[in-house]
């Protein structure tokens, strides 16, 4: 087709809107905060961890959609008050519908996409949710309206396609016939461009129709969704609205393809892109989105004139269909759909960003209009050239050649018919259509008159568009429900970890009830059943790993009760439940030891570990369903990192969810980010799909290890941390610990014992006599300790398997690299044996509060055989030349500068060190009677009696004997510490009855008594000491005065 006026066409800018949601169930139960705002076009992005960090954007439309709204009895969504801020789905249609329906009038080709995260609203906006139609049925309608205003002057043609395009395959959802394996073939020619060959266009002259064809399209959809095994949404929706006028008294036609785009949730994109995975690039299902992804990314850069060598149109079949959208001749609108809440931040504002970029992309819209129809024009033309040549042939002629008269007769009335045929070759299509609709329309109006009749059983799915589509009428007497074809007495389900006879339903005097056949699993309510259930009205049903449906009873018990609450989540919530994973545990944990409870509730991130956890929990269900069938031998276990770990400073760490990975036989373990295993699994059922679709199943030729979805190499694990207090450092008094390795649940993973000891340059341990009572005193000079990695015993990692190691890693301070000890194997309580000195040059302000507020965090890292060994990297790191590390920044010549005292001070120095000396013998006379005060102050020894012994035992050093009362402190304290971590782990077991909470409840009593009196005897013990201290001091000074 010709495109007028190709040569002045002017550029036209993608157009772009933004549109923010109400919040959903999930996030008004979570308390979201709204971290959105909007003035007229702007919107403004809120950091919810930092409420300064904001990101502003301007599109060329912005709807709130947020708040502000009502529902009318027709269940329509609208403005509370008219003129309010409250975009409904009319006033989007206004701006962006309406400009879509006005270019395909003209003849331009026009395309809609709607980007977003998963649930953020695309398909409500675009096809709408029942009252409240979206951009494409109203787009229809409005079309179909258009078309039988001047009918006279023109003809208009509607063909309307829905496909789907899902792991890089494409799949007519209107076709009739079975799919082809592999999907359709999307061609290129290169006056059409790419296009999909076969692809089934059904002529249309009415919304009716098209709204119907578009609830065909859904069920397909669905269907296909079970088929593929997946319960979640990530194909990509296409629907293509060919729009053609005919003008025959101008001998014109002009035609516009509509395109219609909903993607799949753009999550998608950053699950695959965003991380490190060996395997990243092999998984097609993110392929579409990440090249749509490239290509707008690269045609805005060449928008801002930067030099872009190649679009890479051609990396993926979304893109390829896309192509005259992006960058060609279409006028093309973005509608990015956004949620406000806090918990979704991140994915709001990439969704920000993304927009940003394709607000940039310059497109150059024709008009695409030519002559009528070039077949009938050349049929016109060749009939003119017969009828010339019979003309020629003349009387003399026609009688000469009698034959060829004939022929030219002939192609005359062929070609007549021909043109007559392209004529009404579109009316036979559209009564064709119309009666395939009628077909179509009986089955739909049958099915409706059952749902008034029979109980049945309700799909529900991940995505909100998908769900409610199948029903399954559980009829008087047994139905047996599994994968085998359906008969008289059987119902045909797919989805994985449904068996050939799954469950039988039983319908019979007014009752329902199920009941699983052999050991397939089937869950009611969240709880997994063995044996034959009475079902009750919107009992929650999931069969096999995730094949969730509602159970709507007889009509009689049906009683107008809203059904829209049991969306997936709330499947997916009640099954975590029963694994005991709530909400409310999660911040239980979180917020031991924390009074301020309320405000620690509302955690985003811990939130969002909880959704993460209720996202991902189907789905590991679902892999372990995959590697069992395939017999790969792994199995996978969510698990949520971090969750009793805290950083040097004694903060909790950002919470996240991990998958970790066991090989049944050889025990051998990975930790998997949620990034790599979303991959992973996408990869999993590509994997599956080829190898059970094909029939191949486990006996299928194995996967090369490298291109493996469930295998990788193995790496050092991290089990879990101990912190190791430096406070002691800062008061050069030597520690020994016995420290308990915690894993990221809370577990102990082992006992690490350990020591910091204060020592000379040389390593030789400092003495009592150079306790520092004033930490301060070691501001600018040198500090030297070494630490020592003693043993651990009682290592949880080996004894599960023998035939593993360990290794601890920490990291000193401004030190550039993180310090490894050797590996040790096989043994469940290794010696480490491991002394390393550390020297701070010059003492900072900022080492001395490192000191005082930090611990050194201690990793246990698990080795399995075949894994290599961590070792210290040596770049970066100084030493001294005594082999000690050193960890601050200082230079060595700066170091030694400031070491030497100026001259001028030397001589108060002196005197300063002499009085040391002084007080030194004081101490060593005062230690004795020290010690032997202190144990009767510590047995709760009269204070009277105390005093008065007291004052008979002055003597001159009370600094020294100051610093021996912190040491004293400091080595209490240490079972304090373990005392309270022993109380933070300890928990009723999950199976606990009412008697075992009793015990429970006794148990913790007793020993937040013990960590009571502990923390009280370290306490008054050292306010005992450092009043007798202050008063021997102050006598002291009397004496001396
Ligand atoms: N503007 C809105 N007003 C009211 N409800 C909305 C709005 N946008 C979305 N919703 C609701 O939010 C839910 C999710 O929306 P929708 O199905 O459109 O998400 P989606 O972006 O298409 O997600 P997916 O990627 O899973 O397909 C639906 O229940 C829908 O009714
Ligand atoms: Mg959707």
């Amino acid at each position: 087709m010709r495109a007028k006026g190709a040569e002045m066409a002017g550029k036209d800018c993608v157009r772009v809107a933004v549109r923010v949601r109400p919040f959903n169930k999930r996030e008004k139960d979570a308390g979201s905060r709204c971290v959105v705002s909007m003035c007229s076009n702007t919107i403004t992005t809120q950091d919810p961890r930092n409420q300064h960090v904001r990101h502003t954007f301007t599109f060329d439309y912005a709807y709130w959609s947020h708040s502000g709204y009502t529902q009318n009895k027709n269940g329509l969504f609208l403005p509370e008050e008219s003129g309010g801020r409250y975009a409904d789905q009319g006033s989007v249609f206004k701006d962006l519908g309406q400009g879509i329906l006005d270019n395909a009038l003209q003849g331009y080709n026009a395309t809609l996409l709607a980007y977003g995260q998963t649930g953020s609203g695309k398909s409500y906006s675009m096809v709408g949710y029942g009252p409240n139609k979206g951009l494409v049925p109203t787009l229809c309608e409005r079309l179909f309206e258009a078309v039988k205003v001047s009918q006279d002057s023109r003809q208009c043609q509607v063909f309307f396609s829905m496909l789907e395009i899902y792991n890089e395959q494409v799949i007519d959802l209107l076709s009739k016939g079975s799919r082809s394996p592999g999907g359709l073939r999307v061609r290129e020619e290169l006056q059409r461009g790419f296009y999909v060959e076969g692809l089934r266009r059904v002529p249309c002259d009415s919304a009716t129709q098209v709204e119907q064809l578009m609830e065909q399209g859904t069920r397909t959809r669905t269907t296909a969704a079970t088929h593929m095994n997946t319960n979640s949404s990530r194909s990509h929706m296409l629907i293509i609205v060919q729009f053609k006028q005919i003008f025959s008294k101008e001998n014109i036609t002009k035609q516009s393809n509509i395109n219609l785009v909903d993607l799949a949730g753009s999550e998608r994109q950053r699950s695959s892109g965003s991380e490190a995975d060996r395997l990243k690039e092999g998984t097609a299902i993110n392929l579409s989105l990440t090249t749509l992804g490239n290509v707008i990314s690269s045609l805005a850069d060449a928008a801002l004139g930067k030099k872009v060598v190649h679009i890479p149109y051609r990396d993926s079949i979304l893109t390829k269909l896309l192509q005259s959208a992006l960058g060609g001749n279409s006028r093309t609108v973005m509608i990015a759909t956004l949620s406000p809440a806090d918990i979704c931040y991140e994915e709001s504002l990439s969704t920000l960003r993304y927009a940003e970029r394709a607000k940039r992309i310059q497109n150059k819209a024709v008009v695409n209009e030519s002559p009528t129809e070039r077949l009938v024009k050349e049929l016109k033309a060749e009939n003119a050239r017969l009828l010339a040549r019979l003309s020629r042939l003349g009387p003399e002629g026609r009688r000469a050649s009698d034959d060829e008269s004939k022929e030219l007769r002939r192609l005359l009335t062929h070609n007549e018919l021909q043109i007559r045929a392209i004529q009404t070759l579109w009316e036979q299509h559209l009564q064709e259509a119309l009666k395939d609709w009628e077909t179509q329309y009986a089955t739909i109006t049958q099915e409706r008159r059952m749902m008034q009749t029979h109980p049945y059983i309700l799909n529900i799915n991940e995505d909100a568009q998908l769900s409610n589509v199948v029903k399954l009428f559980i009829q008087e007497g047994d139905w047996d429900v599994g994968l085998a074809e359906s008969t008289p007495t059987s119902i045909c389900i797919r989805g994985l970890g449904i068996q050939e006879r799954h469950a039988v339903f039983t319908n019979e005097d007014r009752r329902v009830s199920v009941t699983p056949v052999g050991d397939a699993k089937v869950t009611v309510n969240g709880a997994s059943i063995s044996h034959r259930t009475e079902l009750q009205h919107l009992d929650r049903l999931i069969l096999g790993s995730n094949s969730t449906y509602l159970f709507i009873g007889l009509p009689s018990e049906r009683r107008g009760d809203d059904w829209s609450r049991y969306d997936y989540d709330f499947f997916q919530s009640e099954r975590a439940a029963a694994e005991g994973i709530h909400i409310n545990s999660l911040c239980d944990e979180q917020n031991e030891g924390d009074s301020n409870v309320e405000s620690s509730q509302t955690d985003p991130s811990l939130l969002a570990v909880f959704y993460d956890y209720i996202k991902l929990m189907p789905m590991v269900t679902e892999a372990n369903q995959m590697s069992q069938e395939l017999k790969k031998g792994v199995e996978f276990k969510l698990e949520i990192k971090n969750l009793a770990m805290s950083d040097s400073r004694g903060h909790d760490l950002e919470k996240e969810i991990v998958v970790r990975v066991t090989s049944v036989e050889s025990k051998q373990v990975w930790i998997w980010s949620k990034a790599k295993f979303i991959n992973r699994k996408f990869l999993m059922e590509e994997v599956y799909q080829q190898q059970v679709g094909s029939g191949e199943g486990a006996g299928g030729s194995p996967l090369p290890r490298d291109r493996d979805p469930f295998w990788d190499p193995l790496e050092p694990l991290h089990l879990g941390s101990a912190h190791l207090w430096l406070q002691s450092l800062a008061f050069r008094i030597p520690l020994e610990e016995q420290v308990e390795v915690l894993g990221p649940e809370g577990t102990e993973e082992a006992i690490l014992q350990a020591q910091l000891v204060p020592c000379s340059s040389t390593g030789l341990p400092l003495g009592e006599e150079d306790i520092l009572i004033d930490p301060t005193e070691l501001l600018g000079k040198r500090l030297d300790f070494q630490l020592l990695l003693e043993q651990c015993c009682g290592l949880r990692w080996l004894r599960k398997a023998k035939n593993r190691g360990i290794q601890i890693g920490f990291r000193m301070y401004d030190c550039p690299q993180t310090f490894y000890t050797p590996a040790v194997w096989h043994n469940v309580n290794p010696l480490l044996d491991q002394r390393v000195q550390f020297t701070a040059l010059r003492t900072s302000q900022d080492l001395l509060n490192y000191l005082q507020s930090s611990a050194l965090v201690l990793e246990l890292w698990g080795l399995q055989e075949g894994c290599a060994d961590m070792v210290t990297s040596l770049e970066g790191l100084r030493m001294t030349p005594g082999g000690s590390f050193i960890m601050d920044k200082v230079s060595f010549s700066e170091a030694s500068v400031l070491d030497s005292p100026p001259s001028d001070l030397s001589s108060s120095l002196k005197a300063l060190h002499q009085d040391v000396e002084q007080l030194r013998s004081a101490n060593a006379a005062l230690r004795k009677e020290n010690s032997v005060l202190r144990d009767q102050l510590s047995r709760g020894v009269d204070s009277g009696r105390g005093r008065t012994e007291r004052r008979g035992s002055l003597r001159p050093s009370s600094d020294a004997e100051f610093a021996r009362a912190l040491k004293v402190f400091y080595h209490s304290m240490t079972s304090v510490r373990g005392q309270l971590q022993r109380l933070r782990r300890h928990k009723p077991s999950e199976e606990a009855d009412l008697l075992g909470l009793r015990l429970f409840v006794d148990e913790q009593g007793r020993l937040l008594r013990d960590f009571g009196e502990q923390l009280e005897q370290c306490v008054t013990t050292l306010k005992q000491d450092v009043a007798a201290i202050v008063r021997r001091k102050r006598e002291r000074s009397g004496i001396w005065s």
